[in-house]
Order: C-alpha cells, then structure tokens, then sequence
C-alpha cells in the first residue's frame, strides 16, 4: 500500500527548492558548482542513496565540514522531512536529488564522485526481486562508473540476506571488499570507523532491538 501524501507536501517541498535539483542530469559534470563557494568546489563529493529522513546525511554534513554531500531519495514524502532539517539548520554542503538510483549515470559523470553510501538500502527478500537490490550487478557497473579512482562504496544493514548477497556479488563482480564487519556496534571495530560512524534512522531503530548491524567497504575493479 502506498503512504498517503503528508499534508501540504508540494508547500513544503517548494518552500525548501533551494536545496533540491530538479533536472539533476543538467549538473552532470558539474556537482561541485552547485554548492556556495568556489572553495566547495574542491571538496570530495559524497553521494547518499536513499537517505531517508536525513539523519545520516546532516549528521554527516556536520561532521565533515570539507566535504560536498548529493543526498539522493526516490520518495518524495520521506525526502521532504530530510530537506527540511537542512534548512531549519541552514546547512551549506547538502543538495538533494529526488529521484531513482537507475539514473545515475545520467546524473553523474564517470569519476565525479569519491564516496557512495548504501544505508540500509531496501533488501528485497525474494529472489525474483534480486535485480533491484542496490548491491546488484548492474547498480555496482553504475557505482563503478562515477567513482572516482580511490573512491569506494561504504554499505551499512541490519539485513544478514542483504550483507551476504552484497559481499558475494561484489566479489564476482572484481570489487575489493575492506573492514567487513558482522557487528558495528562492538568492540572489535577500530575505534577510528566507529568514531566516523553516523548512525542512520534505521540504523537507531535497530539498535534499539539489539540486532547487530553489517558493515563493510567496497572497492571497484581498477579501469585499466
Ligand atoms: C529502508 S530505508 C533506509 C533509510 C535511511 N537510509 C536509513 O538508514 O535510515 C531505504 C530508503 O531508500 C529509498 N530507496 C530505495 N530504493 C531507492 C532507489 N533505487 N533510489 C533512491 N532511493 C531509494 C527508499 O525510498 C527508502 O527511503
């Protein structure tokens, strides 16, 4: 069942227009200038996708003054709560794209972005839905065209099925996985990932429940 529409949601959605893209594949190339300054033009460019309500992407915005974030959300209910925490709180290194992860490609160009964020991406349990899978193969041959040489994707989930499915099918598909951790939230992850950490909605939510959550880095095959 689809959620019914928050009330005024195309008021708030406009009232906040300053900080959303509208026709993302016109930045193509040019990300870096979207945001204020020249000096935000040398920034390392993150992308978020999915983000949800936002808790992640403005907890990190906070955190990491140097860098740019494209904060990406295909539901426009759930991204309107996000962009509106970025302007009551007027940050300047979040921009947000309210649309689908099958075109990033023809939002990005090859190289432009230096880190991709999968938090607890939607895991589509059954096997006949694999291919929406943010972890599927023809979502990594988008990542691995965007990122930029270094760059890497950093997965965050609850959800064991999902985890195992996207180490296996990074591994196939020629990525190199670092930090893979079964349990975050333990005393066996260095201190450095947990204090760079920003926990997510969901992420908080689990938690809670005392379930652990999955982590790892992944790192696309080198373009020769
Ligand atoms: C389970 S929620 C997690 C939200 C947030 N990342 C968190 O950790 O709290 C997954 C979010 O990803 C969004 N999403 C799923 N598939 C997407 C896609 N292909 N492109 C953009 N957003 C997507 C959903 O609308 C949803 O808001």
């Amino acid at each position: 069942m689809r959620p019914r529409n928050k009330k005024h949601l195309e008021e708030r959605f406009e009232k906040c227009s300053s900080i959303v893209v509208a026709d993302p594949a016109i930045m193509k190339g040019n990300w870096r200038s979207a945001f204020l300054s020249v000096e935000e033009e040398k920034k390392p460019l993150h992308l978020e996708i999915g983000c949800g309500k936002g808790a992640f992407v403005t907890g990190m915005a906070q955190k990491n003054p140097e860098v740019s974030f494209v904060a990406m959300e295909c539901v426009k209910n759930v991204i309107v709560t996000a962009m509106e925490k970025v302007v009551a709180a007027d940050y300047k290194n979040i921009i947000f794209i309210n649309n689908n992860a099958d075109f990033l490609c023809e939002y990005f160009a090859e190289g432009e972005v230096d880190r991709i964020y999968l938090n607890f991406s939607d895991p589509w349990p059954r096997n006949k839905h694999a291919k929406y899978r943010l972890t599927y193969k023809t979502y990594l041959e988008k990542y691995a065209k965007i990122l930029a040489p270094g760059g890497c994707i950093v997965q965050k989930t609850d959800n064991r099925g999902l985890f195992d499915f996207s180490v296996e099918s990074f591994t196939e598909n020629g990525w190199r996985l670092e930090n893979v951790s079964y349990n975050l939230h333990s005393d066996e992850t260095p201190a450095e990932i947990l204090s760079a950490n920003v926990i997510t909605e969901y992420e908080n939510r689990f938690m809670e429940l005392g379930q652990p959550i999955h982590r790892l880095e992944a790192f696309p095959p080198v373009k020769l």
